[in-house]
């Protein structure tokens, strides 16, 4: 039987599917034109390795889920067993049929009744392709699943691999090293992906840049226990395998029963900006409303809320140009500092005499709309809901375990526990007419059930924010967990935007909103207007600069603007008002980074589809050894327009020495300013210009 060949998006898949063996990758990259039927079968001839017949040294090419009996010995496709039996499964005879750009392949092994189904997609829209597999067992004895981790091969010139780290209020952090025989294994193990989560992990080509090196990349849509990892193995097998973790006995398949894995995505692209494009237009394809712009009242009022300062705030927001109001921390029964109330859902009485009606209706007469922070997953010991179900709360069998931020986790798996939850929720949504839910999460799940129940806890909760949605048509909800530790595309099915950090400095900010940005476009990802002295890293910086790196995303507005002076204020509308002129372009345009080779600098911006607009930020970051900064190139623009290019500045004129050309800014070709470029200004440390280029 030929290969399979699966192209859509600039994509092609080419896999084989003869022998009765499981699918095997030939080729997942750039696309490869029409082949024929001949061309295909010689394609697979010629991508067959120049071995002996020493299957166990050199089992190429290896399925998507690899099998020990067939020679592999890497990462498993499949651990599993039955009391220390059927361990070694040899799924063959395998079928395969395609529809449109699916492949589904089936195979079993019948002596251990076992069945498995592997599926393969190539994505139209995004080219980004996917592939899962379920495992059934057929046979009367409980078969147990350790894992099911499936693998997309990356070619030899794959030789360098990127991932990210960090830590809260620094998400992201980007590190490199080169793709040597073994296994780079990041794994996340504590019920969600983690301020030290990955997102996904790429190999590329040596030097891979945004706009330069083939680059491929892999991702796992699930919020719960994970791995992915890179692997190449003696015989020069390159391959990146996702799949989730799972704890003893969590899965224990009865007979009839069987396991789905969840999507692993793979993305690839001539450079990272063309791999993350993919996955941005993946989640653009849900059609969203003009992302309103946010005033969040955490950083502003933290825990002190009272009805006359709130309704001062909201006005002042709406004054400015907010147009949804989203009501932080603090508003539930006793709920006065972090170390109490999660848990009870309920307005506090206290704070709050008359509840939250006059605050949202004031809200709304204000033509904003009104959002509301809960952590629907957590309990505090200090609660009324803990001292009435203490058997709701997580424990393995040693109590709740060692608090974090003083919090315990609330088992969503009890029914009662989850319908409490849901009804709690789902009353204040209607009764507030809330259209937003910030939705945090801040602890790690350490001891979650006597069972474990890590991955029922995880489906428990998407499946939470489901029912709220169809409940409420409309509402919109954010995933936020310490900041940036729950973003994945399995929330991103039931979520519309997440929370990069909990660090609003822009020096920081840049940075991990650029790697964020590998998987999340801007419009999804809230950037806010923090306060100028940092609350998280205690820098100073102008507004400007603090403007210009939340324009680009959802925008919103944390800080207290009762106290803030009435320059500011007006600085604020006017970034405000450039935000929503420019919004359309921000938050449907490609977004483009230049690879510069000095890294005292930043040029970033987003072009329009058509290529008709652009906006790009120049950004200095530290003092460059050398001074000015040259010539930079401005990526993603068509080389056969003319473009009129000028510095803006919504707030004021950045200090420094601004080049010649912007006083009257330049008319160019695309091709130009793609190959030749603008000389940069000379500015100071964390500040930034901000050029505006049109189609003439
Ligand atoms: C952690 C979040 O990341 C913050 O933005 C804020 O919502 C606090 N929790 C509130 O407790």
């Amino acid at each position: 039987m030929n290969p399979i060949h699966l192209r859509a998006g600039g994509t092609s898949v080419v896999v084989a599917v003869d022998g009765g063996r499981l699918p095997r990758v030939l080729h997942w990259g750039p696309d490869l034109g029409d082949l024929g039927p001949d061309a295909l079968a010689d394609l697979q001839r010629a991508a067959l390795p120049a071995v002996g017949d020493s299957a166990v040294t050199y089992p190429q090419p290896v399925p998507v889920l690899p099998q020990l009996h067939e020679g592999w010995l890497g990462r498993p496709g499949l651990v599993g067993d039955t009391d220390g039996r059927r361990w070694a499964p040899y799924f063959r005879d395998a079928a395969h049929t395609v529809d449109g750009s699916l492949l589904r392949s089936t195979a079993r092994d019948p002596e251990f009744g076992l069945t498995i189904e592997v599926e393969i997609e190539l994505l139209p829209g995004s080219g980004l392709v996917r592939q899962r597999a379920r495992v059934v067992n057929e046979a009367a004895e409980p078969y147990r699943i350790g894992s099911v981790e499936l693998a997309l091969p990356v070619p030899s010139d794959a030789t360098e691999i990127l991932d990210l780290t960090g830590r809260w209020a620094l998400e992201r952090v980007p590190q490199r090293r080169p793709f040597q025989v073994g296994e780079w294994v990041r794994a996340s193990r504590g019920g969600k992906p983690g301020l030290e989560h990955t997102l996904l992990l790429a190999a590329g080509e040596h030097g891979f840049g945004f706009r330069q090196g083939l680059v491929w990349a892999t991702h796992l849509a699930w919020s719960g226990n994970q791995v992915l990892a890179a692997e190449l193995t003696p015989a020069g097998t390159r391959h990146l395998a996702a799949g989730e973790v799972l704890l003893p006995g969590e899965v224990v398949l009865g007979e009839g029963e069987s396991f789905q894995s969840r999507w692993q995505y793979g993305s690839w692209g001539a450079g990272l900006d063309e791999m993350a494009g993919r996955f941005h237009r993946h989640l653009r394809s849900r059609p969203r409303s003009p992302r309103p712009v946010v005033l969040n009242t955490w950083e502003a009022v933290y825990f002190r809320h009272d009805l006359d300062t709130l309704v001062a705030l909201a006005e002042r927001g709406a004054e400015l140009g907010a147009e949804r109001f989203v009501l932080d921390d603090g508003w539930f029964l006793g709920r006065r500092d972090d170390t109490s109330s999660l848990g009870d859902w309920t307005v506090d009485p206290g704070v709050w005499p008359q509840g939250l009606g006059p605050l949202a209706d004031r809200v709304r007469e204000l033509g904003m709309d009104f959002g509301l922070w809960f952590e629907p997953e957590m309990v505090n010991l200090d609660s009324e809901l803990a001292r009435r179900h203490p058997e709701w709360i997580f424990q393995a069998g040693h109590g709740p375990g060692v608090p974090s931020r003083h919090q315990h986790v609330l088992n969503l798996g009890h029914p009662d526990a989850y319908t409490y939850v849901f009804e709690r929720m789902s009353e204040l949504v209607g009764e507030l007419d809330i259209a937003y839910i910030k939705w945090d999460h801040n602890r790690y799940l350490l001891d979650a059930g006597e069972r474990p129940g890590v991955r029922r806890q995880v489906e428990q909760a998407y499946r939470l924010m489901a029912e709220l949605k169809a409940a409420h048509p409309g509402l919109e909800i954010e995933s936020c967990a310490s900041g940036g530790g729950r973003i994945d595309l399995g929330v991103l099915e039931h979520t519309d935007r997440v929370w990069p950090s909990d660090c609003n400095d822009p020096h920081e900010r840049l940075e991990i909103q650029r790697w964020t940005g590998l998987l999340v476009p801007p419009e999804m990802q809230g950037t806010h207007i923090g306060a100028t002295e940092s609350h998280t890293t205690h820098r100073v910086h102008p507004l400007d600069y603090l403007a210009e790196k939340a324009l680009w995303g959802h925008l919103g507005l944390e800080v207290n603007l009762l106290t803030a002076d009435a320059e500011t204020l007006a600085a604020l509308a006017r970034w405000v008002a450039f935000h929503k002129e420019h919004r359309s372009l921000l938050h449907s345009g490609r977004v483009v980074h230049a690879d510069l080779a000095d890294p005292a600098y930043r040029l970033e911006g987003v072009v329009a589809q058509d290529k008709s607009e652009a906006l790009y930020a120049f950004s200095v970051v530290e003092r460059p050894a050398v001074w000015p900064p040259g010539r930079v190139r401005l990526p993603g623009l068509d080389d056969t327009l003319t473009y009129r290019v000028e510095a803006v500045y919504p707030g004021s004129v950045p200090g420094g020495v601004l080049p010649p050309w912007q006083s009257a800014g330049v008319t160019l070709p695309g091709r130009v300013l793609r190959l030749a470029g603008v000389e940069a200004p000379s500015l100071d440390v964390d500040r930034s210009v901000l050029l505006r280029v049109v189609s003439t």
